[in-house]
């Protein structure tokens, strides 16, 4: 098995002729949380939209697992285990909690239509599911709406049905975006927890939040990659300080906002 699990060459997208990401090479070593941080319009959505296959790449080659992934559909990239978080807009707010991602397990085993099956069939995946919301910290949730959460707790609830597909390695972008101090603290935590094991690709603007979590950080910036190494090593680069200035007092002052 190789070190290396997704890889991008020349990776390019071009919006009518607008560059949005330029020949960008990316590598994420198995088992590693990496981050892609950059000022904003950097590129950096872009880049997780072409990675999991929600917008054709215009020219570049997108490897995972060895295997060229570059014009595969997003349901296929997600039976290969390379699944991107939900966006909070797929957790049914008046549905609980457990049955959201009752939910996300019968779509990961192919049974989304069955609505009609017996309730004792549907509780088989109760206990699966009641794991899966302790791993995000949501056990004493599990009969509340969905609706009636937090915000820190949906993405808490939306991580859960990400993970009810088993996925190898996890790609979310911005998960602590718009959320309360106490919120980016657990959503920290449950990234961390959730990484074990896997492979986890963060997109981020919150610089302490990538500076707690990531091994490997890829900065961009106008579309192209400015540098790539530990929090330690990109934050002194002198070109990564000049892109942050103006628009994020964070690389350079040591402390972030969202
Ligand atoms: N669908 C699109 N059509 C045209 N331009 C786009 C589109 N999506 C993004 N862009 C442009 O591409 C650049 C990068 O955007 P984006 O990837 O969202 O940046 P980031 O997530 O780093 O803030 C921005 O200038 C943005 O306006
Ligand atoms: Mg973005």
């Amino acid at each position: 098995m190789s070190d290396t699990i997704l890889e991008t060459e020349g990776m390019t997208k071009e919006f009518r002729g607008f560059v949005a990401v330029s020949d960008v090479r990316l590598q994420v070593r198995r088992g590693t949380i990496h981050g892609l941080i950059g000022p904003n319009g950097a590129g950096k959505t872009t880049c997780f939209n072409l990675l999991t296959k929600f917008l054709p790449v215009t020219r570049g080659k997108i490897i995972y697992e060895g295997r060229d992934i570059t014009n595969l559909k997003p349901a296929d990239i997600a039976r290969l285990g390379l699944v991107r978080s939900f966006q909070i807009s797929a957790v049914f707010p008046h549905l609980t909690v457990l049955e959201n991602v009752r939910l996300a397990l019968q779509r990961a085993r192919g049974n989304s239509f069955d609505f009609w099956r017996p309730e004792s069939l549907l509780k088989r995946y109760d206990s699966r599911a009641m794991e899966l919301l302790e791993d995000v910290g949501l056990t004493e949730y599990a009969r509340h709406n969905a609706g009636e959460l937090s915000y820190g707790r949906k993405r808490a609830l939306e991580i859960a049905t990400t993970l009810a597909l088993e996925p190898t390695m996890m790609l979310l972008d911005e998960p602590t975006a718009g959320m309360t101090h106490d919120d980016v603290d657990r959503i920290v935590a449950l990234v961390r927890r959730v990484a074990a094991g896997r492979t986890v690709l963060l997109v981020e603007h919150n610089l302490k939040v990538v500076e707690g979590l990531c091994d490997t950080i890829t900065v961009l910036a106008r579309g192209s990659v400015l540098a790539q190494g530990d929090y330690a090593t990109v934050s002194r680069n002198p070109d990564v300080q000049a892109a942050y200035l103006g628009t994020d007092p964070g690389i350079s002052g040591g402390t972030a906002h969202g």
